[in-house]
Order: structure tokens, then sequence, then C-alpha cells
């Protein structure tokens, strides 16, 4: 398989194609718990077929009966063997599934808002697709997703990743795609009439193609999106550069813990920021007051993810330390020489940096 030429129609096979990093460990897996419970089946059927003609005859009954056979033994053999096979598999899915769920630092991060009846991708850079991912060969990437309805459920089969996306609440996937081509995403949760349409394509491009496909849009980055948003929606008139007292200031807060009114402290992620936009009274930080508008109804999924990338963006986070570096701001609003400090920045590699907290 090579190029970009479509693959989607390889004609019947048992497993999907290899795509990604995690698909030769997901099949070897799938592989083991088939072969065990393929020779069980085979054996339990041959010991029934054997045992019903060895005993048919009462004179082997009567013979066999009370012939003192260690009972514990056989007792011994069906409980450790299973409980073996079975903790094998346990542990082996355990590692699969963490491998999964922890997402990589460095990662490609686009965001994904699955709606009826489609799916809306949104790239750092400014691209946007609807029911197409283009992402480059050889680096992972992650999808922060989202519903803006009721559940779906993302599915690249061959990458072996599956994930739900939910409403109200974010969740994540990351994969890292080993072979150009294109290959399908699907929805995989029932979600109305036209679920089984909600399918799309995932294009694994070389990055030298994928970097020309990102610069072929004219659309701005969400950062950019996000910061007109929030002065258009006058957040800038409380929570400017430096804090005043009735607002927390924005700036380095992402990725920080903060204390709230009632003494628990919380760490600032994706999730937070949404519940602090669209229902600011329910985690009040401590020493401020619950004067926030809510923002709840006003804003689409997609904006809401254009604001957080772009309150993002107000931390910036060396490398080295992981902790923020001050932005010298002592001015209102935020000037846009601190953008020239954003890891997030909205031309280039693609490359974003990671927090290390997650
Ligand atoms: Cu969306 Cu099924």
């Amino acid at each position: 398989m090579t190029g970009s030429e479509c693959q989607m129609d390889p004609g019947f096979q048992l497993f999907p194609e290899q795509a990604s990093s995690f698909a030769p460990g997901v099949d070897a897996l799938y592989g083991f718990l088939l072969g065990v419970a393929g020779f069980f089946t085979i054996l339990i059927f041959l010991a029934i077929v054997f045992l019903a003609l060895y005993y048919r005859r009462s004179a082997v009954r009567d013979r066999k009966r009370g012939s003192g056979a260690k009972l514990w033994v056989l007792e011994a053999i069906w409980i450790i063997v299973p409980l073996a096979l079975t903790m094998v598999m346990f542990l082996w899915g355990t590692a699969a599934y963490i491998e999964q769920r922890v997402l990589p630092a460095d990662a490609i991060e686009l965001t994904v808002v699955g709606k009826q009846w489609m799916w809306k991708i949104q790239h750092p850079q400014g691209r946007s697709e609807i029911n197409e991912l283009h992402v480059p060969v050889g680096q992972p990437v992650v999808l922060r997703m989202i519903s803006e309805d009721v559940i779906h459920s993302f599915y690249v089969p061959a990458f072996r990743v599956k994930m739900d996306v939910l409403p109200q609440r974010y969740t994540s996937l990351w994969f890292q795609a080993t072979q150009p081509g294109v290959y399908h995403l699907f929805c995989a949760e029932y979600c109305g009439t036209e679920h089984a349409d909600m399918s799309g394509r995932v294009i694994v491009m070389q990055p030298s193609a994928y970097a020309e496909w990102l610069a072929g849009g004219r659309e701005q980055p969400p950062v950019t999106t996000g910061e007109k948003l929030f002065a258009q929606l006058r957040c800038d008139t409380c929570h400017y550069q430096g804090g005043q007292p009735r607002c927390p200031s924005l700036a380095n807060l992402y990725g920080q813990p903060v204390r709230l009114a009632d003494g628990t402290i919380v760490t600032v992620d994706e999730a937070y920021l949404r519940e602090s936009i669209l229902n600011p009274a329910a985690k009040v930080v401590a020493g401020y007051q619950t004067i926030m508008p809510t923002f709840e109804g006003q804003l689409s999924e997609e904006q809401i993810f254009h604001l957080i990338e772009y309150i993002e963006s107000l931390s910036v986070m060396p490398a080295d330390t992981g902790q923020p570096t001050p932005v010298e701001s002592p001015a209102r609003g935020f000037p846009a020489s601190s953008r020239a400090v954003t890891p997030r920045s909205s031309e280039g590699s693609g490359q974003i940096p990671r927090r290390t907290s997650e």
C-alpha cells in the first residue's frame, strides 16, 4: 500500500489494515483471546464426545465408581490454569489500555466536535474540515472531543482506536499513524436516524504533504478566533492582564492549581475552563465574588474550544521547568506582544508543546 490512493475497499478482510502504532499490539492481544477461546471450545467439545462414548456402557461406569481418583489434583488444575490465563489477559489488556489512555507529550492537538450527523475537526493552524481528518504519518496526534448534542463515538478501525464523544464533557484519544493512505472513520454509537451516514475518511499523509495541505487553508487559527470572541463577549472588561480585585487574571492560569472558595484545589484544564465559562458559579476561585454571567446556551462547542485555546495561549510554559514565566504587561488588555511568547504558535510545524499536568 503506497501513496494516497484510496484503500477503503480492499475486499473481505478478517481484520482491518494495521495503520497505527497501536494496531499490532491490539491484534496480538485479540489473537491470544481468540486462540485461548478456540482451544478450550475444541477441547470441551472433544471431551464431551469422548466421555459420552466412554461412559456409555454401565460396566465401565461401575468399575470406575469410587476408584479414589485424586480429585484435588483435578480441582487444582482447573483453578490454576484458568487463573493464569485470565491474569495474562488482564495484565496484557491493562497495559494496552494504559498505552492508549496516556496522552503523549508533543503531539499535534486537534479538536473534534461531533453532532447529528457529522464530525467537525479543527487544526490549530486554522484549517477546519468536516467528515475528513488529515494527519501526518509518524507523528502522535491527540484529539480533544465533545458532542454538540447526543453521544457519538469516534472510531477508526485501521488505527484500533475508539472513544465515546459525549455532550457536556471532554474526552480524548490519540494515535500515531504508521502508513500513508485513506482509512474509514465511523460513528460507533447509535445517535439517530442518520447514524449510519455519520462516517468519513482519515487521510494519512507524508509530513511534507500535510504541511502543504495545512498551508492551503485561509481560515484563522482558533487562537485568533478565540481572542476576537473574548473581546466580542466583553470578557476583557474584567479578565484583563494583571487582573483586578473583581476577577482573576487569566495569564499563566492554564495548567496551574487554583484554590476555590471552599478550600479545594483544582487544576485549570480544558474541562475546568469550559465549566467556568458556562457555569461560573460552580467553582469560584477563593477571594472572588460570583459576579460572572453565564454563557450557557450562547456559545457553540467550537466557540468554547476557541476561547479555551486563547486562554491556554496566555500561559507560557518553558519545557525545562514546566512552570509558567510571568508575561510582563502592566497595561490593560492582552497586548499583541504577549502573543509572541505563546507556545501555541498558530504557524509552523503543528507541534504543540504539552503541559505537564494532564
Ligand atoms: Cu453519531 Cu452515531
